[in-house]
């Protein structure tokens, strides 16, 4: 297993859009591996392959207090949302120190294929709704600063450069 590094907003590589996985061998056993690994160790709930600059559909979640039940989707798609939505913080690994709120369905459900290669669909609500569907933006090129008015977004934008020059000096 390894430590990938993750991109950071607003690099414009998390605006990729992830293709399609073709099948679930070795390689993407590993690929999972190293983001659970990579996603524990930044303190994250959720991690998208676009943030590890791999674009594949590939999201791994762990919504858990004890951070031991992880969730791996692959090739998820929508399915169902509910009509209901809600304005909730949210925070992002390529977005280190940044929290606002975006508008999330309440609830989704979502098709995926698991690590084994066996299709499954997920009723996802609260957390995890809203952090499949941050991470499901990951996989379109979407990071959930964009939701923002272009005047905070901007704001965002010049902090995290700032930010990224004095961590090369
Ligand atoms: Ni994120």
């Amino acid at each position: 297993m390894a430590l990938l590094p993750i991109l950071c907003y607003p690099d414009p590589k998390l605006h990729r859009v992830a293709k399609p996985v073709a099948v679930v061998d070795s390689r993407i056993q590993t690929l999972v591996a190293d983001m659970l690994e990579t996603m524990y160790d930044a303190k994250g709930i959720g991690l998208a392959a676009t943030q590890i600059d791999v674009h594949e559909r590939v999201i791994v979640i762990d919504v858990s207090e004890e951070h031991d039940a992880p969730l791996v989707l692959i090739n998820p798609e929508l399915v169902w949302s509910s009509t209901e939505t809600h304005l909730n913080e949210e925070g992002c690994l390529s977005v280190p120190g940044i929290y606002d709120g975006v508008e999330r369905f309440d609830a989704v459900h979502v098709r995926a294929v698991d690590l084994q290669g066996q299709p499954r669909t997920i009723e996802a609500e609260e957390l995890l709704a809203v952090c499949v569907q941050h991470e499901m933006d990951h996989l379109m090129g979407k990071v959930f600063v964009e939701y923002l008015s272009p005047l905070k977004r901007n704001r965002i934008k010049k902090k995290m450069l700032k930010a990224q020059r004095e961590d090369a000096l």
